[in-house]
């Protein structure tokens, strides 16, 4: 039986991992940080009792942040292939921890490849780089495009992107860079802006709010859906040798369009709802994300299948249901 072990498994794209993962018959650890709350509701329903002997999901505490622990970790486990997903991955949220985002989302991925060195075991080793490292550089971007970093988030994902193609090139370290353009889901964290749209159309359907406050309009990413993204992270790793690969929609879609998607599919009319608030600006902007994952599909077979417009449905329905489970 193979054994992953992934890092950030209770975010949104280690969630939809852990189901693919254990679905093909893996034994799954994830590491979670140590919270006062519960943070594993995206898991919540992979749980298995750790006193059932047929376990395939366990988890350890650990954090980006603690080196040793990453070291016992990787000695306890010994995984057949590592995702590391983990990462203060809010570009906006950088601006205002970008020391903390630089410790976490750049350093904590050396610590990650270093603990993996100093073990000495033979791993798969899955980066989750972005498209965020193309920042200023124009449409459309590919594995070929040069990096120009906007965020301090950005900054400290081009790092991570380096330093496994280091530990590939300098260590024959079976690394691989996912650049993965945004993919959104039902269970994308509520302040990321698809989310936070679909969440605020449903809610102004059933009267519970007036209003969404929203930054700047004009972006444009190349929104894909989730897990069709985690099956791309598998099938880099199953290559036969590390390399890097993008994998995106190839559409262009500005926030604007998305919230016309969103207040369509309940009916609404969005100018009446939507409220501009500096706050979400940011200090420096990435305009415009269209990726070409022309390689993934030549390499891996991967193509994207879900496009923006059905996307920002399978969102606000989502919404829309848990909102009627709550009634
Ligand atoms: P997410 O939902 O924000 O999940 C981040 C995960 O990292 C969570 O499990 C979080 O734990 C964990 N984490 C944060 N800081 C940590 C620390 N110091 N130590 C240990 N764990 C820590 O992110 P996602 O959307 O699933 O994305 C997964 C990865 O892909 C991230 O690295 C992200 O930067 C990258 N990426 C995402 C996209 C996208 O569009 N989604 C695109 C390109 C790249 P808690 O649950 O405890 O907070
Ligand atoms: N979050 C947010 N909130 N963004 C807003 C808002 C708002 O109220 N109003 C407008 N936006 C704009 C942002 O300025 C940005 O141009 C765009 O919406 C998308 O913002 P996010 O959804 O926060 O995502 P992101 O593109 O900055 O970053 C995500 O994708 C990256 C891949 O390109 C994150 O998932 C990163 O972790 C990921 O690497």
């Amino acid at each position: 039986m193979k054994r992953a072990l992934i890092t950030g498994i209770t975010g949104q794209d280690g969630s939809y991992l852990t189901e693919l993962l254990l679905s093909k018959g893996y034994e799954v650890h994830g590491i979670i940080r140590r919270s006062s709350t519960f943070n594993t509701g995206r898991i919540e329903h992979l749980y298995q009792d750790p006193h059932d002997p047929d376990q395939r999901l366990v988890l350890h505490y650990g954090d980006l942040t603690d080196s040793s622990r990453l070291v016992t970790l990787i000695e306890k486990v010994r995984p057949d292939e590592i995702y590391h997903l983990a990462a203060q991955s809010h570009v906006r949220v950088s601006f205002d921890e970008p020391e903390y985002t630089g410790n976490t989302t750049g350093v904590g991925t050396t610590r990650l490849l270093e603990a993996i060195r100093m073990v000495g075991i033979d791993t798969r080793y899955y980066q989750a780089s972005s498209s965020e490292m193309f920042g200023a550089t124009p449409p459309p971007q590919s594995e070929e495009t040069p990096f120009y970093p906007r965020s301090p988030y950005g900054a400290a994902k081009v790092y991570g992107y380096w330093m496994a193609r280091n530990y590939r090139e300098a260590h024959g370290m079976f690394a691989v860079n996912g650049i993965l353009f945004n993919h959104e889901s039902p269970r994308r964290g509520e302040t990321f802006v698809t989310r936070k749209i679909a969440r605020a159309a449903a809610r102004i359907a059933q009267g519970k709010e007036q209003f969404v406050y929203l930054g700047n309009l004009d972006a444009v990413r190349d929104w894909g859906y989730a897990p069709e993204y985690v099956e791309g992270m598998w099938r880099m790793l199953q290559a036969e040798q590390g390399d890097d690969y993008v994998l995106a929609t190839g559409t262009a879609t500005t926030v604007r369009e998305w919230v016309q998607y969103c207040f369509g599919a309940v009916n609404l009319d969005w100018e009446s709802h939507v409220r501009f608030d500096e706050t979400y600006l940011r200090p420096t902007e990435v305009d415009a994300l269209i990726g070409d994952a022309s390689k993934a599909e030549k390499l891996l077979g991967w193509k994207a299948q879900t496009m923006p417009d059905q996307l920002a449905r399978i969102m606000v329905e989502a919404e829309m249901k848990d909102l009627d489970a709550a009634r």
